[in-house]
């Protein structure tokens, strides 16, 4: 028989073998010590001078791949029935592994970013534990000043805090840059209150705007453009006067309540208004801390609560829910 027969004919035979027992006979048949393949290689030594290197060469490398070959198959049929001893059935289709999404106060932080920065203004952060100094004293807030009821506030040690507000940024990029100043600085802020409109951690998105002829119309025109781009154009805000220590004139700018389109409900506390944001033209005060030139500049500032965003932006009547991490929840969105 010739080399390719026997190759031919052995991988063959090897294709119609279904058990490891079977395999083992064929294996046996060909390259045992009387095998086929075995007897071939004997009697190359009586070939004719010329043709032994190449019969000796093709017939150790037949026996070779026969020997592979019959490995792998008994190999894979050991596997199967294995996996059929377990139960396993391999034919079913892999499970997928759930894909997760973007937490809805991460998703309306992204769109608020997209807006402003769509305006001008450049995203920064600043830290979440703050110095008592950024966080009142340099916005014109001073220790034992009335003022500091405002927030209710988590001090790590005397002159520590969890920041109450993302108004310290405000110093933090002035303090760093000559004007004109455009940003916005979004964050986790902390206050100890609880209830359907407030939670001990929340999120800001502070807003700045300096330069030597901004004025509180700039402020106006800016977020009513955020307002109509945020919801819809027919989406109306009201300016509220207001105080805060670090800007004068302050106001405080509420939408009207989409959960209940104005009529009054226990998340509007029955006004049909909901607070977003604190405002106002900065405070010189606040200027002089950084070395601004009072007589040169004005700026106006924001800070908005994400969580009321939100609320608004998908009728959400309590806002502890996003932060409950129930799943059923959070998939909506
Ligand atoms: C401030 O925090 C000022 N720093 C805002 C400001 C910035 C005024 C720049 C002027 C210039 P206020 O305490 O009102 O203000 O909070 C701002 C917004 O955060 C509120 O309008 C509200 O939307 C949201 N907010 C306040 N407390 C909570 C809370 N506990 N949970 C969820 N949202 C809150
Ligand atoms: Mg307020």
């Amino acid at each position: 028989m010739k080399i390719e027969q026997i190759k031919e004919e052995a991988l063959h035979k090897l294709k119609e073998a279904k058990d490891v027992e079977s395999i083992k006979t064929l294996s046996v048949s060909y390259i045992g010590r009387k095998g086929i393949l075995t007897q071939y290689l004997r009697e190359i030594p009586n070939l004719p001078e010329e043709e032994r290197p190449k019969a000796g060469k093709m017939a150790n490398e037949l026996k070779e791949i026969i020997q592979k070959a019959f490995d792998a198959k008994i190999e894979r049929i050991e596997d199967e029935s294995h996996e059929i001893d377990l139960g396993i059935d391999i034919s079913i289709p892999g499970r997928s592994v759930q894909r997760g999404t973007l937490h809805p106060i991460t998703q309306i932080t992204h769109r608020i970013c997209d807006i402003f920065t769509g305006l001008g203004f450049d995203v920064v952060e600043g830290p979440e534990i703050e110095s008592d100094y950024y966080n009142f004293e340099a916005l014109n807030i001073p220790k034992n000043h009335p003022a500091r009821d405002m927030q209710d506030t988590f001090y790590v040690s005397e002159n520590i805090v969890l920041r109450t507000h993302t108004s310290p940024l405000q110093v933090r990029v002035m303090e760093k840059q000559k004007p004109p100043v455009r940003i916005i600085a979004p964050g986790k802020v902390y206050r100890c209150d609880s209830d359907v409109r407030h939670t001990p951690m929340f999120h800001q998105v502070e807003g700045l705007m300096v330069d030597d002829m901004v004025s509180f119309s700039d402020l106006k025109g800016i977020l009513t453009a955020f307002v109509h781009q945020m919801f819809d154009e027919q989406t109306s805000l009201r300016f509220r006067p207001s105080f805060f220590p670090f800007t004068e004139p302050s106001a405080e700018v509420d939408i009207v309540c989409v959960i209940c389109r104005g009529k009054g409900c226990r998340v509007c506390s029955q006004t049909g208004w909901l607070e977003i944001l604190g405002s106002g033209m900065v405070h010189p005060k606040v200027f002089e801390n950084v070395g601004y030139d009072t007589t040169q500049i004005r700026g106006f500032a924001f800070g908005m609560g994400v969580e009321r965003v939100a609320m608004l932006k998908y009728g959400i009547d309590d806002i502890r829910k996003f932060f409950e991490n129930d799943v059923r929840f959070l998939r909506q969105f």
